[in-house]
C-alpha cells in the first residue's frame, strides 16, 4: 500500500463532506430523539372528529365510575380535541371511587424510563366543572408503585376555565417502563389538554434525548438533512411536514399523521428545533423542502407560486433578522440571531414527476432573488442540470446489496469534473446480507465511503439511511442507531461512521493498493490536524471485503518530517463473523478497537484480519 503523503499532491476534501440525514421514521424523533415523554399529548392523533381514538391512553377505572371521551372544546385554536373525564364515583349518594382513583394513564412511547432523582418537567392544561383534586404522578406500569406524585387541586371558580399547571416531578426510583396516571377519586367532569412531560436534563437544554443526541454528537457531523426523506414528501400532502405548522409554542402546533410510516407526530421537533438540533451539533442545516408533490400527487406549475413563497418564508424564519415577519416568530421562540440555513433540497426524490423540473424551477428563481447566498439541491441528476436549469448541488441516494455497494467505490471515477457536484444524502446497504445491520454491509458502505472520499472534486457531501430506528417500530433496516426509550447501541455501519470522522476538511492524498488475485481491498490516506491540541496526522484507512486475511507493506512516502516514534495507534472493526450484528445483550461486538502502534515507520508490514476496517492513525 503506497500512500504519498507529500503536500503538493494532496486535495482538500470539501468541508462539509460527512454529515447525517435524520428522517422521523421508525420513531426516530416522536419516542426518540424527542425527549417528550407523553404519547399523543393533545389528543389529536384520533383525527378531528370527535368522539375519537385516544390511544395509547388508556381508561383506569369501569364505565359505572368514569366516562372518557373526546371533545372539541380545547382552548387551543389549532388544536381543538380535549379529554372528558367524566367521574361518576366519589360524591355523595353515590359509591366512593376505588382505591387508588380513576381517571386515564399514558404508557408513552412503549413505557417512559423514568430515572431516580432526576427531574421531569410536568405541564397540562385542565377545566373542571367542580372543585378539583387530581393526582398526577409516574408508577410502574402496573400503576400500583409511584415514582413521583404530584395533586392539583383547586376550587370551582379556579378551574372553571382553562388553566396551564407546571410543576416539576422528582423521581425516588429507576423504572424503564413506568407511565403517567391522572387519577380522581371525586365526582365531576375534567377537561385535559396538551399534558406534556419532559426530561429536565436534555441535551445542552433543548429537548433532545441526552444519549441519543450525544451519540449524533460523537460522530463530529458537519451537516443535518431534514426531516426526510419519504416524510417530507408524504403519501399524501395533507399529511406532508409542512414547516409552518411546526413552529411556535408546541400547544399550538397542530401534529399530523406520518402517513409515510404509519404514526402519529405532534411535531414537537419541528422546522425550529431541527434548526437548533443542527447548531448544537456544529452541522450546517440541509432543510428538504416539500414543493408540492406527494408519494401520490402533485401541484401544477401554474398553480405552485403559493408554495414558493411558503418556502421563502420558511428561509425567513430560519435566515431573517427578528424584525422580519417569519424572523421573529423565531426570536419569540428564542432564537433572535439567524440559523446558518445555506442548503435547501427541492423535493425528495422526485425528479421523474411530471411538474418537478417546471416546479424546481420557480423555486430556484425565488429563493435565489431572496438569498442568493443559498445552496439549492436538485432531485435530478448531473446530466440534466445545465444553464437554463440550474442547481448548485445534485442529490443521490444509493440503496445496494453489499457486493453491489463495495463495487460502488469506484461509481464517481467517471463522472465529468466540472458542473455541480454530488450530495449522496441517502446510502445504505440493504437485503439479506444487511440483516438489521451487520458487519458486511458496514465494510461495504466503508468502501463506498473511501471511493466518495477519491472523488470528493466532484462529491461535497454524504450522509447514511436511516439514522436512527426505535427498536418498538421498525419500519425499515438496517439503521445506524437502535434504541428503546432507556437504551441505545451503534450498528456496525454507526462505528464505521467514526472512521471517517475527520476527513471533512482534511488533506486527501494519492494512495494505490497492489496486491495479485485479490481484489477486495480498497484504501485511503489523509492527514488532518486536531482542532484541540493542533497536532497532525496521517490516516489510512483499509478495507478488507473478503475472506481472507492479508499480510501488506505500507510505504508512505512525501512526509516532512516522517512519523513521530509514538503516539500512533491502530483502531479495527471487525468480528468473527460477516454478518454478526450488535445487540442490546451485545451492543460492542461489533465495534473499534485501538491498539498502540509501537515504532510506527514509513515502511512497516501489517496484517489485516478478513471482513475488517482498519486505520492506522500515525502522529506526524
Ligand atoms: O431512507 C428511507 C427512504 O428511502 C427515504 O424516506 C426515501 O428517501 C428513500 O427511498
Amino acid at each position: 500500500l503506497s500512500v504519498d503523503a507529500s503536500s503538493q499532491n494532496a486535495r482538500k476534501i470539501p468541508d462539509k463532506m460527512f454529515g447525517i440525514f435524520f428522517e422521523e421514521i421508525n420513531h426516530a424523533g416522536a419516542g426518540g430523539l424527542w425527549a417528550e415523554l407523553v404519547s399523543n399529548r393533545g389528543f389529536e392523533a384520533g383525527g378531528p372528529n370527535t368522539p375519537s381514538n385516544i390511544d395509547p391512553w388508556v381508561i383506569i377505572g369501569n364505565e359505572s365510575s368514569i366516562i372518557v371521551g373526546t371533545d372539541r372544546t380545547s382552548c387551543f385554536e389549532r388544536n381543538p380535541v380535549a379529554l372528558r373525564m367524566e367521574v361518576l364515583c366519589g360524591s355523595k349518594g353515590t359509591d366512593a371511587c376505588p382505591s387508588g382513583g380513576v381517571g386515564v394513564y399514558n404508557p408513552g412511547y412503549w413505557g417512559m424510563n423514568i430515572e431516580r432523582r432526576k427531574v421531569y418537567k410536568v405541564t397540562l392544561h385542565i377545566r373542571s366543572s367542580d372543585a378539583v383534586s387530581l393526582s398526577v404522578s409516574l408508577t410502574s406500569s402496573d400503576g400500583l408503585r409511584k415514582l413521583a406524585s404530584h395533586t392539583i387541586t383547586g376550587s370551582k371558580k379556579q378551574f372553571a376555565k382553562w388553566t396551564k399547571i407546571e410543576f416539576h416531578l422528582k423521581s425516588s426510583q429507576n423504572n424503564t417502563n413506568s407511565r403517567l396516571q391522572l387519577t380522581t377519586s371525586r365526582s365531576g367532569v375534567i377537561w385535559l389538554d396538551q399534558v406534556s412531560v419532559m426530561p429536565f436534563d436534555t441535551y445542552m437544554g433543548h429537548g433532545f434525548r441526552k444519549d441519543l443526541a450525544s451519540m449524533l454528537a460523537n460522530l463530529k457531523p458537519q451537516f443535518l438533512k431534514f426531516p426526510g426523506g419519504n416524510y417530507a414528501m408524504g403519501n399524501y400532502l395533507r399529511n406532508a411536514f409542512q414547516w409552518s405548522e411546526t413552529v411556535g409554542s408546541w400547544e399550538e402546533r397542530p401534529g399530523h399523521f406520518n402517513d409515510v410510516w404509519g404514526y402519529w407526530t405532534d411535531d414537537g421537533l419541528g422546522f425550529f428545533e431541527f434548526l437548533q438540533l443542527a447548531e448544537d451539533l456544529g452541522a450546517s442545516p440541509v432543510w428538504v423542502v416539500n414543493d408540492g408533490a406527494s408519494q401520490n400527487e402533485e401541484v401544477s406549475t401554474a398553480t405552485i407560486a403559493s408554495l414558493v413563497k411558503d418556502v421563502v418564508d420558511g428561509i425567513e424564519f430560519a435566515r431573517g433578522g427578528p424584525n422580519t415577519t417569519w424572523g421573529s416568530v423565531r426570536a419569540a421562540m428564542g432564537h433572535p440571531e439567524p440559523f446558518k440555513l445555506d442548503y435547501v433540497s427541492i423535493g425528495n426524490q422526485e425528479c421523474w414527476m411530471l411538474y418537478y423540473r417546471g416546479n424546481y424551477q420557480k423555486f430556484y428563481s425565488a429563493i435565489k432573488a431572496a438569498y442568493p447566498g443559498i445552496n439549492v439541491i436538485s432531485s435530478c441528476d448531473k446530466s440534466t442540470i445545465s444553464p437554463s436549469n440550474p442547481a448548485d448541488l445534485y442529490d443521490v441516494h444509493v440503496y445496494a446489496s453489499s457486493s453491489d455497494m463495495f463495487s460502488r467505490t469506484s461509481m464517481f471515477d467517471n463522472t465529468p469534473r466540472s458542473g455541480p457536484k454530488a450530495i449522496v444524502s441517502e446510502y445504505a446497504v440493504t437485503g439479506d446480507d444487511a440483516g438489521k445491520g451487520t458487519l458486511v454491509a458496514a465494510l461495504a458502505e466503508a468502501a463506498f465511503l473511501v471511493g466518495l472520499e477519491k472523488n470528493s472534486d466532484v462529491v461535497e457531501m454524504a450522509s447514511c439511511a436511516p439514522l436512527f430506528v426505535n427498536d418498538n417500530d421498525r419500519r425499515w433496516s438496517p439503521d445506524a442507531i437502535v434504541f428503546n426509550s432507556w437504551q441505545n447501541y451503534g450498528c456496525p455501519n454507526y462505528w464505521m461512521l467514526h472512521f471517517f470522522k475527520d476527513s471533512s476538511g482534511a488533506m486527501l492524498h494519492p494512495s494505490s493498493v497492489q496486491i495479485s488475485n485479490y481484489d477486495q481491498l480498497v484504501a485511503s490516506a489523509i492527514t488532518w490536524q486536531s482542532s484541540q491540541d493542533k497536532s497532525s496526522h496521517l490516516k489510512i484507512k483499509v478495507v478488507n471485503f473478503g475472506s481472507k486475511a492479508v499480510d501488506l507493506n505500507i510505504s508512505v512516502s512525501g512526509l516532512e518530517n516522517g512519523i513521530k516514534s509514538s503516539g500512533s495507534k491502530k483502531t479495527v472493526l471487525t468480528s468473527s463473523g460477516a454478518l454478526d450484528e450488535n445487540s442490546f445483550q451485545q451492543p460492542q461486538k461489533v465495534a473499534p478497537v485501538s491498539s498502540p502502534i509501537d515504532n510506527a515507520m514509513q515502511q512497516m508490514g501489517v496484517s489485516l484480519g478478513p471482513y475488517s476496517l482498519t486505520s492506522f492513525d500515525l502522529l506526524l
